[in-house]
């Protein structure tokens, strides 16, 4: 075992302010806040973002090192969420871990969000751990991949959304529905109590890619056709309407997993990303174990949507192999797997 590394993570991407501290790869402490504000626009208001991140990240730094035990002097080096996200979100936990690595003379970490979903499977909390090579669906308001994982700091896309992503498209039939924001829980939670009565096509994509704004589309159309007759359609079938919607994003997400698996022939799948909290999604992961023979690994709750534990993992690995920030480099709003 590699000498101990305590690491403070600190995520900033989109809309959650979040501080954690680990020891390698175990997680000493985890906090977010989260910011209700966007909830009353329907969606996430960039600047109203930033802005909450600069009123919430000293508290959530504060407590995530207080909870922990540590203090800043046992700190081996700070990771942070360098992209992909909201510029202006970026800004704010960049510029304050940069502050404070500069401050206390350790190692910088830029760590990529959504390799960070993945390697949420790494996080040390007693549940197993995917071994190498797996595949990951990660799926969330921003991205929906397949990546395959070879190593913590060696994995590709096999496939990816060329347009929305899924949490996305969740977030946009739950806000066709008159639901709030972020609505992909809430489709859940109704689709419990529904029967996925109205059939839309699974989109037709090549390879192992997805595209869901067609889907969403084809959802819109089929409200307003309804409303036309009756205008109370929705509240009276919001149970089968979100099964049914939320059936076809799963079936799709699926189906191109399934033909991942076949054509890698890897039998390790694990999901991530926000998306992966959704109870049905759980099930039909879990669902893969008797049906094509795989073992599967689903994160715990907390690490699924966005967090800072995630983070410090990442920047754990990557203090290991040497791979450190550059303090002059701007946070990246894109940012693709493999470029700097
Ligand atoms: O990973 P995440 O927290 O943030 C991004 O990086 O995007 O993912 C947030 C997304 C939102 O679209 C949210 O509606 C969706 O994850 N989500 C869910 C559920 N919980 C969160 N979608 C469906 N069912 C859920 N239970
Ligand atoms: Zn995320």
């Amino acid at each position: 075992m590699s000498e101990r590394k305590i690491i403070l993570g600190i995520e900033s991407s989109c809309d959650d302010t979040a501080a954690a501290v680990s020891i390698n790869n175990k997680i000493c402490s985890n906090i977010a806040a989260t910011q209700d504000i966007h909830r009353e626009y329907g969606g996430v208001v960039p600047e109203l973002a930033s802005r909450a991140h600069q009123a919430h990240i000293v508290p959530v730094v504060h407590q995530a090192l207080e909870r922990s035990g540590y203090t800043l002097s046992d700190l081996d080096g700070i990771a942070y969420t360098h992209g992909p996200g909201l510029m202006g979100s970026l800004l704010v936990g960049t510029s304050f871990a940069k502050a404070m690595a500069q401050s206390l003379d350790i190692p910088l970490i830029q760590v990529h969000h959504m390799k960070a979903h993945v390697l949420a499977h790494l996080i040390d909390d007693g549940s197993p751990i995917p071994p190498f090579p797996f595949l990951c669906l990660t799926v969330s308001g921003g991205h929906t991949q397949i990546v395959q994982v070879n190593a913590p700091l060696d994995m590709t896309i096999l496939g990816q959304t060329l347009d929305d992503a899924v949490g996305e498209a969740f977030d946009k039939a739950a806000k066709m529905m008159g639901l709030p924001y972020p609505g992909g829980p809430l489709i859940d939670q109704l689709a419990k109590d529904g029967e996925p009565v109205y059939e839309f096509p699974i989109p037709k994509i090549e390879g192992l890619d997805y595209s869901f704004s067609g889907l969403k589309t084809s959802f819109l159309y089929f409200l307003q056709k309804e409303m036309r007759n009756d205008d109370g359609f929705i509240e009276t079938h919001k149970h089968d309407l979100a099964a049914s919607i939320q059936q076809v994003l799963i079936d799709f997400l699926l189906q191109k997993l399934k033909r991942a698996i076949r054509e890698t022939g890897i039998k390790h799948i694990a999901v991530a990303g926000g998306v992966s909290a959704n109870s049905s999604l759980r099930e039909r992961i879990k669902q893969l174990e008797k049906k094509e023979g795989c073992t599967t690994y689903i994160p715990a709750f907390e690490y699924c949507t966005d967090n800072a534990a995630m983070i410090c993992t990442a920047g754990y690995y990557q203090l290991l192999e040497g791979d450190l920030g550059d303090i002059a480099k701007p946070p990246l709003a894109r940012w693709s797997f493999t470029g700097s």
